[in-house]
């Protein structure tokens, strides 16, 4: 089978590079990268824009029949549609990451974005990012790796590039923040985070960008040639 034609599952916790990470194998591969939390992301914004509360379930519930969403692959980037209006940065908000991960927890949101995620999947020549692709979105992807990296690296990296972008906050602070997000979503009801039994785990302490990519590229090569 080519490399290209493969279907690569990347989950783990947030702040282990999978978005970077991904992008780095889509650009070497030529796989379509396929960034899932943009979808929860965007969901959360729908609900932000129009007043319903993020602890509003039944609002959130009710909201969905009016979202429409759009996914579009333009020069290798993915964008996304929200009621025909590209939602661009505004995804990418502190708040909105607050409110994707409100979304996120309710079972209706995850099922209302189920058929538009397979559908990318089946296709093939997808890395897909997030936290149920190997379990629930391609539980047949010929490749699924969960990566992750110590909460100790993860609040490493997020203190650097909070204090690159001027935030003054302590390094103790973000990694309680990251434990009891890992907490939150390794507890939650609806898909918690945890890696597929035939995941490959991948601590990626001590790897860059680069190294994580190769590292991946490689599993992929030799899933491919059938050696793994
Ligand atoms: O990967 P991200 O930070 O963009 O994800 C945003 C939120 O969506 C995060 O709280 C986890 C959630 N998410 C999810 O539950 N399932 C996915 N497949 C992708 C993201």
């Amino acid at each position: 089978m080519e490399i290209c034609k493969l279907r690569v599952a990347l989950d783990g916790p947030s702040g282990a590079g999978k978005s970077t990470v991904a992008k780095a194998v889509a650009a070497k591969t030529g796989l379509v990268y396929v960034d899932t939390g943009a979808l929860y992301r965007t969901v959360g914004l729908y609900a932000a824009e129009h007043g319903i509360k993020m602890d509003d379930t039944q609002g959130i519930i009710d909201m969905l029949p009016e979202v429409e969403i759009k996914l579009a692959y333009e020069n290798g980037e993915q964008k996304v549609y929200l009621c025909g209006e590209a939602v661009g940065n505004k995804i990418r908000t502190e708040s909105a990451s607050a409110y994707a991960s409100a979304v996120s927890k309710i079972p209706e949101v995850r099922a209302f974005l189920l058929d538009m995620q397979k559908k990318i999947a089946a296709g093939g020549g997808v890395i897909m990012d997030g936290r149920d692709i190997g379990t629930v979105i391609m539980p047949d992807a010929e490749l699924k790796v969960f990566m992750t990296a110590t909460p100790e690296e993860r609040a490493r990296r997020r203190h650097k590039e909070q204090v690159e972008k001027g935030i003054d906050v302590s390094y103790e602070s973000v990694l309680e923040n990251i434990i009891a997000r890992d907490k939150q979503d390794s507890e939650r009801e609806a898909a918690p985070l945890r890696p597929a039994d035939d995941a490959v785990y991948f601590v990626n302490d001590g790897y860059d960008v680069e190294g994580s990519a190769d590292y991946i590229i490689d599993l992929m090569e030799k899933r491919a040639s059938g050696l793994e």
